[in-house]
């Protein structure tokens, strides 16, 4: 079934996918998120043979930044965290996956290079067998929501996808709770290296700084000097999972976090004699997918939802008929 590969117009499949996606959309929700990945995929399929769709599929709005500032709109920049002493400290949400990235990175998902595939990619996963471990944090990032519990937790994995995660949860490393931002679909990261289970989770020296630029010197594979950062500092590079090869492009930003131990959870143990606890700059993430696994035809997958499979060609044949 490819109905729209005889098309050689280069807008009638744009139109015959809006349709099809409206369509989608009135389907049941139990399969409304994997169709979203589904649509994405055919889109990033039709991209590739050069049939640009243009901007009517980006309905949503969204800042050029790919992101907006949570603190222009009631929203924090820090998470909330139950019982801390003094009360009302938080961690700093210090990388920002843009909106500006490639939609399938922007789904949480394993499937067709979803968020967790990317975030495998750099060898952080779910938790040890599904236990969560930790206690949850909120964020509040001006969308509207009000305070929002975190979506989850990942973990370092120790380049073991299946148990690794078990590892970091005894041993302490790489972790992150993370959120999305409502207005924008832009991921908010609160991003940090922690002690070991016995030390109660604590984070280390220098750990929201070290957090981030751990997580971002995997992805484009480079040591990032921590102390060195500015709001000029760039990173480019590559990362692979399950032959989804990811882009990012890092640019460090001034001005959402302060360079300061105020308000920071653990910031007893973070900080130094000579610095603050966070530096005050957020790496934020664009990211494309530059190659797929070639098996995964995004065609056979779309059909492979029963009730689309039969549903689509009988409408799609109709809506052809009328062009
Ligand atoms: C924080 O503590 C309050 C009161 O104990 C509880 O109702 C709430 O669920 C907790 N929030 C989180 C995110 O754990
Ligand atoms: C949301 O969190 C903020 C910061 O901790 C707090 O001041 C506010 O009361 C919370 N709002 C609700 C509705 O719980
Ligand atoms: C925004 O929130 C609404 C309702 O909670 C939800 O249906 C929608 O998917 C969310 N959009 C994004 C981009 O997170
Ligand atoms: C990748 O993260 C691990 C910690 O989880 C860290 O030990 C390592 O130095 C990081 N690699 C780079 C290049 O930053
Ligand atoms: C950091 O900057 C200092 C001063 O410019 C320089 O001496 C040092 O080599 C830099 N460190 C790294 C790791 O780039
Ligand atoms: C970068 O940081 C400097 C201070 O270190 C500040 O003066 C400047 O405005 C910042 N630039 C941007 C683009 O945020
Ligand atoms: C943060 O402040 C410390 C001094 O308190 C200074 O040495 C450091 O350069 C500042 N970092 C940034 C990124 O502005
Ligand atoms: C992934 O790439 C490897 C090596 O190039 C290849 O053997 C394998 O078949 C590919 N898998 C898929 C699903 O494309």
């Amino acid at each position: 079934m490819r109905p729209f590969a005889s098309s050689s117009s280069s807008s009638r499949p744009a139109i015959l996918l809006l349709i099809a996606s409206n369509l989608l959309a009135l389907l049941p929700s139990s399969s409304a998120s994997r169709l979203d990945t589904q649509s994405a995929a055919r889109r990033a399929a039709l991209e590739e043979r050069g049939e640009v769709l243009g901007s009517a599929t980006s309905p949503r709005r969204r800042a050029s930044t790919g992101y907006n500032d949570p603190t222009s709109n009631g929203g924090y920049m820090l998470t909330i965290v139950n019982g801390t002493y003094p009360a009302g400290l938080g961690e700093p949400l210090n990388v920002i996956l843009s909106a500006n990235s490639d939609k399938d990175v922007l789904v949480k998902s394993t499937d067709n290079g979803g968020f967790l595939n990317y975030m495998l990619s750099t060898q952080l996963g779910e938790e040890c067998l599904g236990q969560h471990l930790g206690s949850d944090q909120e964020a509040n990032l001006g969308d509207g929501q009000g305070n929002v519990t975190e979506i989850e937790e990942l973990r370092w994995n120790y380049g073991n996808p299946y148990v690794g995660t078990c590892e970091e949860t005894f041993n302490g490393g790489l972790h992150l709770r993370y959120w999305t931002q409502n207005t924008t679909g832009a991921y908010f990261l609160a991003v940090s290296v922690e002690k070991d289970l016995a030390a109660g989770h604590d984070i280390v020296v220098d750990g929201y700084n070290v957090g981030r630029d751990y997580l971002v010197g995997n992805l484009t594979g480079t040591t990032v000097p921590s102390r060195n950062v500015t709001n000029q500092t760039t990173y480019s590079g590559s990362t692979t999972y399950n032959n989804y090869t990811y882009q990012t492009d890092v640019q460090y930003v001034s001005g959402l976090l302060q360079n300061t131990s105020n308000g920071i959870n653990h910031y007893l143990t973070v900080q130094t004699s000579q610095y603050p606890a966070i530096d005050g700059l957020v790496a934020v993430l664009t990211v494309k997918i530059t190659s797929r696994p070639k098996t995964s035809s995004a065609i056979a997958r779309f059909a492979d939802v029963p009730a689309l499979a039969l549903v689509t060609p009988l409408v799609l044949g109709g809506i052809m008929s009328l062009i």
